[in-house]
């Protein structure tokens, strides 16, 4: 029955569509939409256009070294094989990438697959030789060489080879992003084409390439961040940074403390568990992406903590006189007994994420609520000798947690594994290469592009990983939550401004300390259901500007990003619309 009725829409698919009246030239470097009439009937589709006439192809996001791609020919969809060296310790993984690139394209070409193949006599078919210089390397790291190159050569009509070099498995995984880019069904003459003559060579300007999410103030589910992985990956993103936890819930599943989630997690069935874990840490792998988990404190801790005694402030009101949003909540560091806990559950991300860098948080510390909880004040008075002054508790208690939170991080890890920490009233104290030696911590800056104090950090030799508010901040513009205004951040933060947010623009001579950045969602105001209308495609805007560092800004850019929106579409993203559709079909014609 049901074989039945898929028979049957298929030839209703078949038999309805109707033949486009129009037809698109290349001029320049964007396509025009041209009335066909019978002098130009073999005129090109929109998608062959798309892919013979945009500078770079319309590849997203565009090379960074030569592109040549031209003379299209028909091919058999499902006629992708490929090669590669035999029980290596990557074999498996350009096996599973490549499973999931023949899935993708029959995506990209959308429901006309089923159609099966032409009739036409010369159809070609395609085979991916990889020649990948590291046989070893399985997990993306700091120094992972990403880049690939791409030739073909046509064999007599029949075989399209397309030849991949790259140093590691991950470079021939983005090349494979970018082949699946250049599969295009003609809408016009119902094929589907590839170029038989392509070469590029590409690789990555910046080399963490991120996304941060927020799965604390509003659950994800695992189903949604799997989406997002998926986006990431045809983006070329490379880092999730995983905002587990945070005051308002406790989602993930320790085995040392299962307490935290059972008091924690909104409910027992929004929590990340082991299998859970395990599965998007391989489910992002495959895709070219380490996941990178952030245990955020001092502050930001305050449900699931309920039974430890550890926590200080929770809930406590007003909330604006203790912390920046309600619940509030900060790790009382006088209380020797955290860092035995603090041990134990870095011990479970550990073995977990085996992360080469650890994301401590460290942002927003609130002197108020250490300083109103009278077995902390006393404990610095009488067992420090320390005073209460600002001073105190910055340079003086703050510190203290942080070098007996680390010194656990370490024993934990077996070795000094390097820290992430937000940029705060900590990193910007004068002697804060004292308390945060550059050669151990990486600072991830939130504050606003023109914060002259980043500058003063790049000088300091701090490596940096930008995540500045003002352009990268995706919860931004939306409603107040607390108040009837609007949200803190606000304005929305378009994609033409995240795509401008040039890390060499506000790092100038110090631009080799930018590691690179991340677009930030902070799930106040989303979750699950607004997630992918929230992140993309204005993520993938940012990943241009990350990979490529294009010297023009987003003007240039539009043409190709929409149609990029459109393979997150056609990926099961519901990245949110950026122009009306006629522009994407009118090119060049909706420009102020
Ligand atoms: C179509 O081609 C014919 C012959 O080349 C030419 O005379 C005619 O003007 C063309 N028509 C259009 C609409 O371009
Ligand atoms: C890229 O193109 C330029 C200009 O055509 C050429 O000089 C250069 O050799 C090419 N590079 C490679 C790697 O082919
Ligand atoms: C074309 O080349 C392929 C692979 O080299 C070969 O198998 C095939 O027989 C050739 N076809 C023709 C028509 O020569
Ligand atoms: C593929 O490219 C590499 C590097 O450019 C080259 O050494 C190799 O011979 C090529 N292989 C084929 C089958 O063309
Ligand atoms: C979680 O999975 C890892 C392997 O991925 C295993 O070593 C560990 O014992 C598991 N923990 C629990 C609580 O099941
Ligand atoms: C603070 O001190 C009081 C009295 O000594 C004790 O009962 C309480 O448990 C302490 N609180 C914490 C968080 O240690
Ligand atoms: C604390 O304050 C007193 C009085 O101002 C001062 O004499 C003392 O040096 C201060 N102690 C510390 C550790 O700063
Ligand atoms: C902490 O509280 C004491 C009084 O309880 C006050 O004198 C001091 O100024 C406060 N410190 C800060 C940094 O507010
Ligand atoms: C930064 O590093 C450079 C090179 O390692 C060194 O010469 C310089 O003194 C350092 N600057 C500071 C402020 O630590
Ligand atoms: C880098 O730029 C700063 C000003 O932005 C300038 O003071 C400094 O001399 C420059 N350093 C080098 C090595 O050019």
């Amino acid at each position: 029955m049901l074989i039945k009725t898929l028979i049957l829409l298929n030839f209703y698919v078949l038999f309805t569509i109707g033949t486009s009246l129009w037809h698109y030239e290349c001029l320049e470097s964007y396509c025009e939409k041209t009335l066909t009439t019978s002098n130009t009937s073999n005129g090109l589709s929109l998608s062959e256009c798309n892919i013979l006439c945009h500078n770079g192809a319309a590849i997203w996001p565009k090379p960074t070294g030569n592109v040549t791609v031209s003379d299209l020919v028909e091919i058999d969809l499902k006629s992708f094989t490929f090669t590669t060296t035999p029980q290596t310790a990557i074999t498996s993984l350009v096996t599973e990438a490549f499973d999931i690139f023949t899935k993708q394209i029959k995506k990209f070409v959308s429901c006309k697959v089923f159609l099966g193949k032409s009739n036409a006599i010369d159809v070609a078919s395609v085979q991916v030789v990889f020649n990948i210089l590291d046989q070893k390397l399985d997990l993306m790291t700091f120094g992972t060489d990403e880049s690939y190159r791409i030739e073909t050569q046509l064999t007599n009509n029949s075989v399209v080879y397309v030849n991949v070099t790259a140093p590691s498995f991950f470079g021939a995984r983005h090349a494979l992003e970018t082949l699946s880019q250049l599969v295009v069904y003609d809408d016009i003459r119902q094929r589907t084409l590839f170029p038989s003559n392509i070469f590029i060579v590409d690789g990555p300007i910046y080399s963490w390439r991120g996304i941060s999410l927020d799965t604390s103030r509003n659950y994800v589910t695992p189903k949604a961040i799997k989406r997002t992985l998926r986006a990431m990956a045809a983006s070329k993103l490379n880092t999730l940074h995983w905002h587990l936890t945070d005051t308002a819930s406790f989602p993930y599943v320790s085995k040392s403390h299962p307490e935290l989630s059972e008091y924690g997690a909104y409910s027992p069935s929004k929590v990340y568990n082991n299998d859970t874990v395990k599965t998007l840490i391989e489910y992002a792998r495959v895709r070219g992406i380490r996941v990178v988990p952030e245990l955020d404190s001092p502050a930001h801790v305050g449900e699931g903590w309920q039974t430890t005694g550890v926590v200080t402030c929770f809930n406590w009101k007003p909330w604006d006189d203790y912390c920046v949003e309600p619940p509030c909540g900060q790790f009382d560091p006088s209380q020797d007994k955290l860092y035995d806990i603090l041990e134990d559950v870095y011990g479970d991300f550990l073995s977990q994420f085996d992360p080469e860098v650890f994301h401590m948080g460290g942002d927003e510390v609130n002197v108020n609520c250490w300083n109103s909880t009278s077995n902390l004040t006393k404990w610095m008075v009488e067992e420090k000798g320390w005073n209460l002054t600002k001073e105190d508790f910055l340079d003086k208690l703050w510190p203290y947690f942080q070098d007996e939170a680390s010194k656990r991080l370490y024993k934990a890890a077996g070795k000094e594994i390097p820290i992430i920490l937000w940029t705060s009233e900590l990193t910007f104290l004068d002697n804060v290469q004292e308390i945060l030696p550059p050669s151990k911590y990486l600072l991830q800056v939130w504050e606003r592009s023109d914060d002259l104090r980043i500058q003063t950090l790049l000088e300091k030799n701090y490596s940096l990983i930008l995540s500045n508010y003002d352009a990268l901040y995706l919860d931004c513009g939306f409603g107040g939550w607390v108040d009837d205004g609007q949200n803190w951040c606000s304005p929305y933060k378009t994609w033409q401004t995240i795509y401008d947010n040039k890390p060499e623009v506000i790092a100038g001579n110090r631009t080799s300390q930018i590691l690179g950045g991340e677009t930030a969602l902070w799930t106040e105001e989303s979750g699950t259901n607004s997630l992918d209308s929230r992140l993309w495609p204005r993520a993938a805007a940012f990943a241009e500007t990350l990979w490529t560092s294009p010297s023009t800004n987003w003007e240039q850019a539009q043409e190709r990003f929409l149609i990029h929106r459109e393979r997150l579409v056609a990926l099961g993203i519901d990245a949110d619309e950026i122009q009306p559709e006629w522009c994407r079909r009118n090119q060049h014609n909706c420009r102020l």
